[in-house]
C-alpha cells in the first residue's frame, strides 16, 4: 500500500497520520471525517517555492483555494508566504475573515457579479483575472465609481487540449473560460483595458486543465503564451510584465497514476519560458503558478465507518460506508479512482474483492469499484486516500446528510478546522411561509408537527 506524507502503521496495526491514530480520530471526532496532514501540505507548498527559487526566482506561488478552502487553510497559505486564488465572494470572504491579506489575493471566476467585483475592489485584492468583456465593463464601471485603478490579468484560452478527463480541460478553444488568442478576442480585451484610465493591464493568465501528467502541454502553452506576448509587444506596443501559468499538476489517486514531480513541473515551464523569451529578445515576465490539487490532494484522507454489506452471489460484494457522493462527488463526476485501507486492520492481508458504496440514494454513489480489502465487519474504519482536493469543497447535503468535520493533524495533535454539521444546521436556512403554517393547522389541526400530504 502506498502511504503518503506522514502516514505510517503504528504498533497497534492502525493507520497513523501526523502522529495520530486514525481509529482514535474516528472515535473522537466521528465519521465521515476529513483528515489533513499539515506537514504534507506545507512540504508541498515548500516544494513549489523552492523549485521556483531554483529555476526562476522572479515569481510566486498562488494556492488555488477552490481545491480546499477554510480559514485554517488560509492561515497555512499565509504562513507559507504564498498568494491565494479565489473565485467567488464566498472564497474572498473566507480569506479575509481569516485575516488573509487582500493584497495577496487573485480574484478569478468566469461570471463575477457586480457585487463580487465591488467587494474585490473595496477589499483591495491584488489582481482581477478577467474572463470576458462583460466583466471588463463592470470592472471598469466599478473602478471608475471608486476612483481607483485596478490591476488586471487577462485569462486566455491558448487552444491547448490536454490529456485529462474532458470536464477538467479548460485551455482548448471551445471552453467557457478565457479569451481566445487566435480569434482576436484576447487582443480585443487588451485594447478595452488600454482605453480605460481605471484599469491597468499587468499580464496574462492561462490554466489548461487539471490532473495533468504530461508536461509537454505546459511547454506548448508556454511557447504559445510567449508568441502572443511577443506579438503584443511588436504589433501593439503592449508590454506584459506577469505570466500566470495556472495549476493542474496531477497527483496519484491510484496505482495507475504517474504524476510528474512538482520540481519537474516548475523546471519545465520555467525552462521553456526562459528559452522562448531569450529567442525573442523579450524581458522575462514575473511567473506565477497556481496549484490546488497538488498542494492539498494527497495530504487529505477521509475516514468512514463501515456499516452493512451485500453479497450478490457470483456478481459482486458491496460494503457500505457512512458517507459517499455527498462528501466525495468525484467518482460520480469524473469516474475518479481511489486507494483505501481498513485503518484498524492495516497489517491484515487484503484478501476480499469488494466495492465500496456510499449511503446516498443513487446507484452511482460508489466510492471505489473493485478493491481488495481484508475481511470487513461493521464498525471497521475505512481510510480513503488522496481526498484532500475537491472533496470538502464540492461536498453537498444531498439526502440531507450533514457535511463531515475536518481535522488538521501534526506531531500527534489533532485540531478541528471544520465543525461537523448538525441536523439544526440543515434546517437553519429553511423558511416555512405563513400560509403553509396556516394550512397545516387548518387542515390537520396540527401546529408544530409536519404536514402529512
Ligand atoms: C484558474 C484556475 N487556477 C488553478 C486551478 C487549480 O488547478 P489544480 O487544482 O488542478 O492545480 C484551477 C482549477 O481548476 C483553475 O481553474
Amino acid at each position: 500500500m502506498h502511504l503518503r506524507g506522514s502516514m505510517r502503521i503504528n504498533d497497534s496495526g492502525h493507520l497513523e497520520i501526523g502522529g495520530c491514530d486514525t481509529v482514535e480520530l474516528a472515535r473522537r471526532f466521528g465519521t465521515p471525517l476529513y483528515v489533513f496532514d499539515e506537514l504534507e501540505i506545507r512540504r508541498r507548498c515548500r516544494s513549489y517555492k523552492e523549485a521556483l527559487e531554483r529555476y526562476y526566482p522572479h515569481g510566486n506561488i498562488i494556492y488555488a483555494g477552490k481545491a480546499f478552502l477554510t480559514q485554517a487553510m488560509c492561515r497555512i497559505i499565509q504562513d507559507e508566504g504564498m498568494y491565494l486564488d479565489v473565485v467567488s465572494g464566498g472564497e474572498l470572504f473566507t480569506a479575509l475573515s481569516a485575516g488573509f491579506p487582500a493584497e495577496r489575493v487573485f480574484f478569478h471566476g468566469n461570471n463575477k457579479s457586480q457585487e463580487e467585483i465591488a467587494y474585490g475592489i473595496k477589499s483591495g485584492v491584488h489582481r482581477f483575472v478577467v474572463d470576458n468583456l462583460h466583466e471588463l465593463e463592470m470592472l471598469n464601471e466599478e473602478a471608475t465609481r471608486n476612483a481607483t485603478t485596478v490591476d488586471v490579468l487577462i485569462r486566455v484560452a491558448p487552444g491547448v487540449e490536454v490529456d485529462t478527463h474532458s470536464y477538467m480541460r479548460t485551455g482548448q478553444m471551445d471552453s467557457k473560460f478565457g479569451f481566445g488568442i487566435d480569434d482576436g478576442r484576447a487582443l480585443e480585451a487588451i485594447r478595452a483595458i488600454r482605453r480605460s484610465s481605471h484599469l491597468r493591464l499587468r499580464g496574462l493568465h492561462a490554466h489548461i486543465g487539471s490532473q495533468i501528467f504530461e508536461l509537454e502541454s505546459y511547454e506548448m502553452t508556454t511557447r504559445l503564451m510567449v508568441e502572443f506576448i511577443d506579438r503584443l509587444r511588436t504589433d501593439n506596443g503592449v508590454d506584459i510584465e506577469e505570466l500566470n501559468m495556472g495549476g493542474g499538476l496531477g497527483i496519484r489517486y491510484s496505482a495507475d497514476d504517474t504524476p510528474s514531480t512538482i520540481e519537474a513541473f516548475v523546471e519545465t515551464v520555467a525552462g521553456a519560458l526562459k528559452v522562448e523569451c531569450r529567442s525573442k529578445d523579450l524581458p522575462l515576465p514575473r511567473l506565477y503558478f497556481e496549484p490546488g490539487r497538488s498542494i492539498v490532494g494527497e495530504a487529505g484522507t477521509t475516514l468512514y465507518t463501515i456499516g452493512g454489506s451485500k453479497e450478490i452471489p457470483g456478481v459482486r460484494k458491496y460494503i457500505f460506508v457512512d458517507g459517499g457522493m455527498a462528501d466525495n462527488p468525484r467518482v460520480a463526476l469524473y469516474q475518479a479512482e481511489y486507494e483505501a485501507m481498513v485503518a484498524n486492520k492495516a497489517l491484515q492481508a487484503p484478501s476480499d474483492l469488494v466495492t465500496v458504496a456510499g449511503k446516498c440514494c443513487e446507484s452511482g454513489d460508489i466510492l471505489i469499484w473493485d478493491i481488495n480489502l481484508p475481511p470487513c465487519a461493521p464498525g471497521d474504519i475505512l481510510a480513503v486516500f488522496a481526498t484532500g482536493a475537491y472533496n470538502y469543497s464540492m461536498a453537498s447535503n444531498y439526502n440531507r446528510l450533514t457535511r463531515p468535520a475536518a481535522v488538521l493533524v501534526c506531531d500527534g495533535e489533532a485540531d478541528l478546522i471544520v465543525r461537523r454539521e448538525s441536523f439544526s444546521d440543515l434546517v437553519q436556512h429553511d423558511c416555512i411561509p405563513e400560509r403553509l403554517r396556516l394550512l397545516a393547522s387548518d387542515c390537520h389541526g396540527l401546529s408544530d408537527t409536519p404536514l402529512r400530504i
